[in-house]
């Protein structure tokens, strides 16, 4: 392997180069290298030194790999210290990103130029953590309390131009970052610049109202996730101790959180989030191109999809049954547009309408590369979309379905190409949720998941491999988890104790409020539409039927599990009644908190594990992956999987079994479970 630090020399400025792709991660060669060259600096006749990144960005932080195994020296901290003490003044040259430990080296500098486009932010908490080597002393030295917190409780960054105004960075430049560095190492040079330390500077103002605005905040925006409120501590740290000290504290924080399951969990979440799209059948096979998408059905759902598209750049054709429908898609799509253009998402609403045709007409069709029908969940109906599709589209295109359960095979069968056919399932809202579920039927060809792959990347969205069966991964999974709930209300449970003990589990809503969000309809539509099929030990929950026949659909009618006024809800104890009645005489027990978490993640783990062990989900990730992007788990648990082995196969069984004697039905252990638990293995293991 190449040196992943070299050190060169432009006349009288020492060039100190980090060459260790991809993203130039700080590991112990890059430290030990970095220190060495600094040794060296200081050494020779070099009279100014500037650190740079070779390859697309500065430095990408510290090697996240290294996380949770024991540290080698040279320690990050010290390593900043390090180059702070030099007594010859070092620049550092950013261009792209500068990220956590990334950020640090750059604050040890002494001088700090960002080329546009360069990117300066501390996204520690996103991963269970707070700066470690000093960011959190240093920062707030330069730019006050503020901006440090707000950056480091977010786990945000900042545009060059933005670092320029809040003193984070002393220049900006354009151009190409080794030239530009040379040049400011000059003007520095010219104009006999000192060493310059952060850390001379004196301790940022302390602001009581600051710090206790910051804490309000983000304990109500952090929901269970500990890292964010360490930071403000850290930053107030720096309020009160020399920088010595100051890092010496930031350090005991920081591994404290170090050892914490939230920092597992989050890396696991990082890790995840690149693996789920590297699919070993894929390897080597190119996408279609996609330019043209077309949509079929302007509801919420299509109308969602083809904003999604039109945000990444696309063109989009939009076929409604008549013109009124067409103009009421192209008016909810103008409306999605503009709140995107609210929230800093898009940057002009006409040039993005422009790309938009909404039609009446299937033969609009015949350029698109690919067409997503959103139409109304019934095998007849979709049938009858597909064989128009396959009577307009050219040869080559794709034919994607969004249902979110029927049978995408049987639907492919209506065509005459099923190898061009593929599930496409996006989340509502389609163009704000990140999760999208790509289908793979029995004939879909390898190119055409991989041109979903592809167009989940420009979509900005996470896609997830999933097979063929009643719900997908997430879907079938939940209506599970469902079930659970429902059996916990029929022997004993209340709605608003599952809901509050699902919520202080860390999801950002219980069960029953998301029912009444989504409309209690929905359910009551898919229990009529399984009942032909159900078996017959399926608990039916006969007082949410109830109370659809009452008209109390939830949020839409101002009544459900909850009266709402606005968007707060109290509990409805109307309905208890109906629930005593479901009841009968089933024996009745109290559940703690505890004992409603337990039951639900079981029920969740269980039926993942039987998704997994069916093969509808490749590996144990993707259906972390998906409960986290789909479904509101949180990211600091990691997925279920991941909880899953963090409590225990052995003991997760056991309750599973415990349960099944009073009713083995719904708590049959999954096979691939009994499996991990005979071996003495994970879920984790099945990661690959
Ligand atoms: N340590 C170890 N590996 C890292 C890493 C880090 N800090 N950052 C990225 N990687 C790895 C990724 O896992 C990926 O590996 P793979 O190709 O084997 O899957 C590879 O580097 C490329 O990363 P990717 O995220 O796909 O590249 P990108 O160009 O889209 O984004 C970054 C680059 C740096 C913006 C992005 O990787 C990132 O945000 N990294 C995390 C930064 C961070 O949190 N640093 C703070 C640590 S204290």
């Amino acid at each position: 392997m190449s040196d992943p630090v070299r050190y060169e020399r432009e006349g009288e400025i020492a060039l100190i180069v980090i060459a260790n792709p991809p993203v130039n991660a700080l590991g112990q060669a890059v430290r030990q290298g970095l220190w060495g060259a600094i040794d060296r600096f200081a050494q020779d006749d070099a009279r100014i030194a500037v650190i740079l990144g070779e390859g697309k960005l500065f430095l990408g932080g510290a090697d996240i790999s290294e996380f949770g195994k024991p540290m080698t020296e040279p320690f990050l901290p010290d390593l900043c210290t390090h180059i702070e003490g030099c007594t010859k003044p070092v620049v550092a040259a950013i261009h792209g990103p500068a990220l956590g430990g990334g950020c640090e080296v750059a604050l040890g500098a002494h001088y700090r130029l960002a080329m546009q486009g360069a990117r300066l932010g501390f996204p520690e908490v996103h991963l269970g953590l707070i700066p470690g080597a000093g960011g959190s002393q240093r920062m707030p030295r330069l730019t006050g309390i503020g901006p440090a917190i707000d950056m480091m409780a977010a786990g945000g960054s900042v545009t060059a131009e933005k670092a320029l105004a809040i003193g984070l960075v002393d220049r900006v430049a354009t151009g190409e970052v080794r030239a530009a560095g040379i040049a400011y190492a000059q003007d520095l040079l010219e104009d006999a610049a000192p060493v310059r330390r952060t850390g001379d500077l004196p301790r940022p103002a302390f602001d009581a109202a600051t710090f206790d605005e910051a804490r309000a905040l983000w304990t109500k925006k952090a929901r269970g996730e500990v890292a964010p409120l360490v930071a403000i501590d850290a930053v107030e740290v720096a309020t009160r101790m020399d920088l010595d000290a100051g890092i010496a504290e930031e350090r005991r924080l920081f591994f404290k959180l170090m050892e914490t399951p939230q920092r597992a969990g989050m890396i696991h979440a990082f890790f995840n989030d690149r693996r789920v799209s590297k699919l070993p059948e894929l390897a080597g096979i190119a996408p279609r191109e996609v330019s043209h998408v077309g949509v079929i059905g302007g509801g919420t759902m299509g109308a969602g999809i083809a904003t999604a598209c039109l945000l990444a750049g696309l063109t989009v054709t939009l076929v409604e049954r008549d013109d009124q429908a067409a103009d009421k898609a192209r008016a909810t799509i103008t409306g999605n547009l503009d709140a995107a253009v609210k929230r800093g998402k898009l940057d002009d609403r006409d040039t993005a309408l422009a790309r938009l045709r909404t039609v009446t007409d299937y033969a609009e069709l015949r350029d698109a590369d690919l067409a997503i029908e959103a139409v109304f969940e019934d095998m007849d109906v979709k049938k009858d979309v597909f064989a128009r599709l396959d009577a307009v589209l050219k040869p080559g295109a794709i034919l994607a379905t969004n249902t979110s359960y029927l049978d995408v095979n049987e639907i492919a069968q209506a065509t005459g190409r099923s190898g061009d056919v593929i599930g496409l399932h996006f989340f509502s809202p389609a163009h704000v949720m990140k999760l999208l579920e790509v289908v793979v039927a029995d004939a879909t060809a390898p190119d055409v998941t991989a041109t979903a792959f592809a167009l989940a990347k420009r979509l900005g969205k996470t896609a997830v491999k999933a097979g063929v069966c009643d719900g997908f991964i997430g879907n079938r999974i939940l209506a599970t988890y469902r079930g659970a709930a429902d059996r916990m209300i029929l022997d004993g449970a209340s709605p608003w104790e599952i809901d509050a003990a699902i919520k202080a589990f860390g999801l950002p809503m219980g069960p029953f409020e998301m029912g009444d969000l989504a409309g209690l309809d929905i359910g009551f539509l898919t229990r009529q539409r399984k009942a032909a099929t159900r078996d017959p030990r399926d608990v039916v929950p006969t007082w949410a039927d109830d109370m659809v026949h009452k008209g109390w659909l939830g949020q839409k009618t101002g009544t459900g599990y909850y009266v709402y006024e606005g968007r707060k809800g109290i509990p409805n104890e109307a309905i208890l009644p109906l629930i005593e009645a479901a009841r009968g005489d089933r024996p009745q027990q109290t559940f703690t908190p505890e004992d409603i978490q337990r039951r639900y993640m079981a029920a969740m783990v269980n039926e993942a594990a039987k998704v997994v062990g069916d093969g509808i989900a490749a590996r144990p990730l993707d259906v972390d992956v998906t409960l986290l992007y789909g479904y509101g788990f949180p990211r600091w648990r990691g997925g279920p999987m991941h909880w899953a082995d963090t409590v225990g196969l052995p003991a997760l069984l056991d309750d599973i079994k415990s349960w099944a004697q009073t009713d083995p039905y719904f708590w049959t252990p999954a096979p691939l479970l009994e499996q991990l638990v005979a071996e003495g293995r994970q879920f984790a293991d099945l990661n690959t």
